[in-house]
């Protein structure tokens, strides 16, 4: 991928704009000139999330986070800047010229094998709801008989593919998808014997993955009997589809996470529909397998609270404690939550309903109770080595939480409840080559800045300035940016004189593309988001320029006399009439 030339950033800010984009993903509420709404980026019960559609950016004033749309769709979606220029050029509809041919046709590949994807969400949504063949209607008692009505077929796009060689095949091609892009879709199978290839699912209801932005990317097929073999046939690796790159269902939960600043991970697609039909709707599921880093990271987008919920089984809980250990290393906060043997959350909602799964979501441990509980349930720990087992299994995963008031918190506890000394366990942990520094820095947080402290007068300056570039060019004819003793406002004047320069753009959403600095936007977003309610901007303009060189001119000649007052001891005459010389200058000015 090549640079991103300067004018497609430029056309994405012009043609997205702010108040639609960000009430697209959060309910904006109209405030004077402004929008407010509740920050997404922090828990809080009153807005300070304030939106100004004029300047086209956002500011917070609770964690005094700030940018433009593409700072938005960075943070929120959690992309990088290309990406996020990508997403909202193709939103848009602006066409991102690519220096390189041969990623602008695997893009080309990509994008169209989405569109067959979606073509089949759709060929087999529509068999299932109005296929009228006895075998249709076989799928569709069967679903019936899992309490999945038509509402939740909807909801949930389910399908079914018919038990033939070529139905996909044949309407993927009548829709004018090329051999290769079916082949790459994974939707079918290459024949061995022969040429072409056939349906990859037949006979079988149809469970659509999509990405956390709706795109079909893969599928699942369930088996309607039980006697069938493989009760899951699943789409192969594709171009889009990386097994354990994606979670089901976050493309329908996304907001929920986000509101109960949580997220409940199950295993399969029904454990995930049926909550989620009951109304917890904070729910993704990792079909199958442990979490993954890429799905911890997808995660972190939307919140740090984890509730892991897979099955009771032997597989269910391997998968459990592989993820947790991924989960702590990531800094997330985990939770477990259990149901009773034999029961995933499908069947257990059915059973008891939706206020028992509550409760018990409510009762998940905390993932030390959790890994505690099954080791003394696995070794005896009225037993010395029953406890130097139990100590050496989870000694492991107390060392992979990032803070060490926690870890160490750990550790007592784990002491306590095995009834040995502190020490010993301690002891132990060194002999096992705990680390006992704190990790590492943990991965591109952004810590909370206090809003810095401006100079009143460079701050008012700054902020006509960005009202208008009539203020930029007198301000340039005026003062240096070295007049400006603010360093944070002295870097942006620096950027504003030099766009300006330039003939450039030098509005507040612009710039902020010039800015990595979380301080800094802030400072920007912060100034710019308010307009003056009086009017007298040139005299306002006046003043401010008139205290800031008065301020400046006091600097320099508290400097000189100090430099005089150097020279006068040094004895050094010819560089004392020198430095007068310059304080006569200076007065007269
Ligand atoms: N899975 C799979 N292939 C299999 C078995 C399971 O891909 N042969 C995945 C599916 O995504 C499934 C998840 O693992 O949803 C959990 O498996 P399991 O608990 O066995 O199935 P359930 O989700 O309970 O399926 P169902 O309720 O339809 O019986
Ligand atoms: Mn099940």
């Amino acid at each position: 991928m090549g640079l991103i030339p300067e004018e497609i950033i430029q056309q994405v800010i012009d043609r997205t704009d702010i108040v639609e984009l960000i009430g697209s993903y959060i309910p904006l509420k109209k405030a004077g000139a402004n929008y407010k709404a509740l920050c997404p980026f922090h828990n809080e019960k009153t807005p300070s999330f304030v939106v100004t559609p004029n300047k086209q950016i956002f500011h917070c004033f609770g964690c005094h986070a700030g940018g433009n749309v593409l700072g938005f769709i960075m943070k929120h979606e959690r992309l990088d800047f290309a990406d996020a220029v990508r997403l909202l050029a193709s939103k848009a509809g602006l066409v991102i010229p690519d220096t390189d041919p041969r990623a602008q046709a695997k893009d080309d590949l990509r994008r169209t094998i989405f569109e067959a994807n979606e073509a089949a969400v759709e060929y087999y949504h529509q068999n299932l709801v109005s296929g009228k063949e006895p075998e249709v209607k076989a799928a569709r008692d069967y679903l019936k008989s899992r309490a999945v009505g038509l509402d939740c077929v909807k909801r949930f796009r389910i399908g079914y593919a018919y038990d033939v060689w070529d139905g996909l095949a044949k309407e993927l091609r009548y829709k004018g998808f090329s051999e290769e892009v079916i082949l790459k879709s994974g939707l079918v199978v290459v024949r061995e014997k022969s040429q072409g290839f056939y349906d990859r699912f037949r006979g079988r209801v149809i469970f659509s993955i999509f990405d956390y932005r709706g795109r079909a990317l893969a599928f699942g097929a369930r088996a309607l009997k039980v006697e069938d073999k493989a009760k899951y046939i699943n789409s192969p690796e594709t171009l889009l589809y990386t097994k354990g790159q994606h979670l089901y269902g976050l493309n329908w939960a996304k907001d929920a996470i986000v509101r109960e600043d949580a997220v409940i991970v199950v295993e399969g697609y029904m454990d995930l529909i049926r909550p989620v039909e009951a109304g917890i709707e904070n729910v993704v599921a990792s079909l199958g397998t442990a979490l993954t880093l890429d799905h911890v990271r997808l995660i972190r987008r939307y919140t740090r609270n984890v509730i892991m919920l897979f099955d009771m089984d032997t597989a269910g809980q391997t998968a459990t404690l592989r993820s947790l250990d991924i989960l702590l290393e990531e800094d997330m906060n985990v939770r477990v939550a259990a149901l009773s043997d034999e029961e995933d959350p499908d069947s257990f909602i059915l059973k008891d309903g939706a206020q028992a799964f509550r409760d018990r979501i409510k009762l998940a441990l905390s993932l030390f109770d959790f890994k505690l509980s099954r080791l003394t349930a696995a070794h005896n720990a009225q037993t010395i080595e029953g406890r130097a087992r139990i100590c050496q299994e989870i000694l492991p995963t107390i060392d992979k939480i990032p803070s060490e008031v926690v870890r160490d918190g750990y550790v007592r506890e784990l002491a306590r409840r095995l009834g040995i000394p502190e020490e010993a366990v301690s002891k132990e942990r060194r002999r096992l080559g705990a680390k006992t520094a704190a990790k590492a820095g943990s991965v591109e947080e952004e810590v909370r800045h206090e809003p810095r402290e401006l100079l009143a007068d460079e701050a008012l300056l700054l902020r006509l300035m960005l009202m208008s570039p009539k203020w930029v060019a007198q301000a340039r004819t005026n003062l240096l940016p070295e007049d400006f003793k603010d360093s944070t406002v002295r870097t942006i004047v620096e950027k504003v004189y030099e766009l300006f320069g330039l003939g450039k753009d030098v509005s507040a959403a612009v710039l902020l593309n010039a800015f990595g600095d979380v301080a800094l936007r802030s400072v920007l977003t912060r100034l710019a988001q308010e307009d003056f309610v009086f009017n007298d901007q040139p005299r306002m303009f006046a003043d401010c320029v008139k205290r800031i060189k008065g301020f400046r001119r006091k600097e320099k000649r508290q400097q000189l006399r100090e430099q005089m007052k150097l020279a006068e001891n040094a004895g050094d005459s010819q560089m004392v009439r020198a430095l007068q010389e310059q304080f006569n200058v200076l007065i007269k000015g």
